[in-house]
């Protein structure tokens, strides 16, 4: 029996990963779901934001399905000396997963044109996947620190990180378009020089039916959202790929429409990119799409279920029609639409 674990953190996180439980429950009912906490919530009641009964559950677990963490900018959990909060509680589940390659699709589905801010023709069809490196750069490298009027990050990346990483974008890419484009700052960054040359000699050794193209990342900011067809795959560092990810999150209309999940040595992370949302935490009125195609994800990527992940992502495309949320210019609160993926659900077939 597959156990998943849930986490389902600070702000909206509850209430977003309460509707994808739902949804994983109907279409997988052999699934165990087993709640944890990570946070600002475990911060405050086990005093660490990763808390050791929440990182020993996930020994024997198959997938992590999680919320979201944070406060609002005048939390005092921002206050808190760096390692005890909420973000660091997420960054150490990461690291503690093995997690390097953090896929995020960004989708317009056919007929759902309508919810992007882009003209229709220019939203029509895209379908993009970002692959962010989840596990180094200035993240994580330990060279930081303040000193008095100074400050330090440092971002730097080997090529064993660099090759894992642009091994996944093009395994992805392999069953998709064959296109990747890697992205960079390599006329400015030595990180970015080595970036490139490794990621190209990873394509001309072993991917060579791979088109691969480098763009940089000042110039890809502009063209995400000018011209999001031109790009298949996107597969970028971490920093970068954080930025860029919620910028993609304008075509399809919403951030409550970006699923993701991340990949590597052992269970696999699903979660939704947006944050714990403060200004609307709480009143029910979140969107889970994101959370819920997030399941579908987990669905198909660690418990090998695709036509259970299908029927999920075709449930949530018929209740953003049915029933949009408000942040998508619609009525419908998180229950509302929850509903609506769960009706859809028991009238679709899971195959087809
Ligand atoms: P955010 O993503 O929480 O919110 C940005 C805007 O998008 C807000 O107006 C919010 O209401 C809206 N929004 C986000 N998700 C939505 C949804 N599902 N439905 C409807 N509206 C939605 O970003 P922020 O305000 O910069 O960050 C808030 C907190 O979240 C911070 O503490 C930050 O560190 C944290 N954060 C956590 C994660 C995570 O847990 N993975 C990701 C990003 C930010
Ligand atoms: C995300 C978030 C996290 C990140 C934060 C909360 C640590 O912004 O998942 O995109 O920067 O990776
Ligand atoms: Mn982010």
């Amino acid at each position: 029996m597959p156990k998943i674990i849930t986490l389902p953190g600070d702000g909206i996180g509850p209430e977003v990963t309460a509707a994808a439980a739902q949804v994983l429950r109907e279409v997988a009912p052999d699934v165990t779901l087993e709640e944890h906490a990570i946070g600002g919530g475990a911060f405050e009641a086990h005093g660490d934001p990763f808390p050791q009964r929440t990182r020993d559950a996930l020994q024997d677990a198959d997938a992590v399905l999680l919320g979201t963490v944070g406060g609002a900018h005048d939390s005092p959990w921002n206050r808190l000396p760096r390692h005890l909060r909420p973000e660091s509680g997420l960054l150490a589940l990461r690291k503690a997963l093995g997690c390097y390659a953090n896929l995020r699709p960004v989708r317009v589905q056919p007929g759902l044109e309508h919810l992007s801010p882009l003209k229709p023709e220019l939203a029509r069809g895209v379908d993009i996947l970002i692959v962010r490196e989840l596990l180094g750069g200035i993240y994580f490298d330990g060279d930081r620190r303040i000193e008095g009027e100074t400050a330090y990050n440092t971002m730097r990346y080997t090529t064993p990180e660099v090759e894992r990483v642009a091994k996944v974008a093009f395994w992805a890419a392999e069953q998709r378009k064959g296109r990747v484009t890697s992205v960079d700052k390599a006329n400015v960054l030595e990180v970015s020089e080595l970036w490139r040359r490794d990621v190209q000699a990873l394509r001309d050794r072993e991917h060579r039916s791979i088109h691969l193209n480098h763009e940089y990342v000042d110039s890809v900011a502009m063209l995400i959202v000018a011209n999001p067809s031109r790009y298949d795959v996107i597969v970028t560092e971490n920093l970068f790929g954080d930025i860029l990810s919620d910028l993609a999150a304008v075509i399809p209309g919403s951030l409550g429409l970006m699923p993701s999940a991340s990949l590597g040595d052992g269970a696999g992370l699903f979660e939704p990119i947006h944050g714990s949302a403060p200004d609307i935490a709480g009143r029910g009125v979140a969107n889970p799409a994101a959370a819920i195609q997030s399941a579908a994800m987990l669905l198909r990527h660690s418990l090998k279920r695709p036509d259970a992940a299908n029927q999920v992502d075709r449930a949530v495309a018929l209740a953003l029609r049915q029933h949009p949320t408000r942040d998508l210019g619609g009525q419908a609160d998180t229950q509302t639409f929850t509903r609506a993926v769960l009706r859809a659900l028991e009238t679709s077939p899971a195959v087809g």
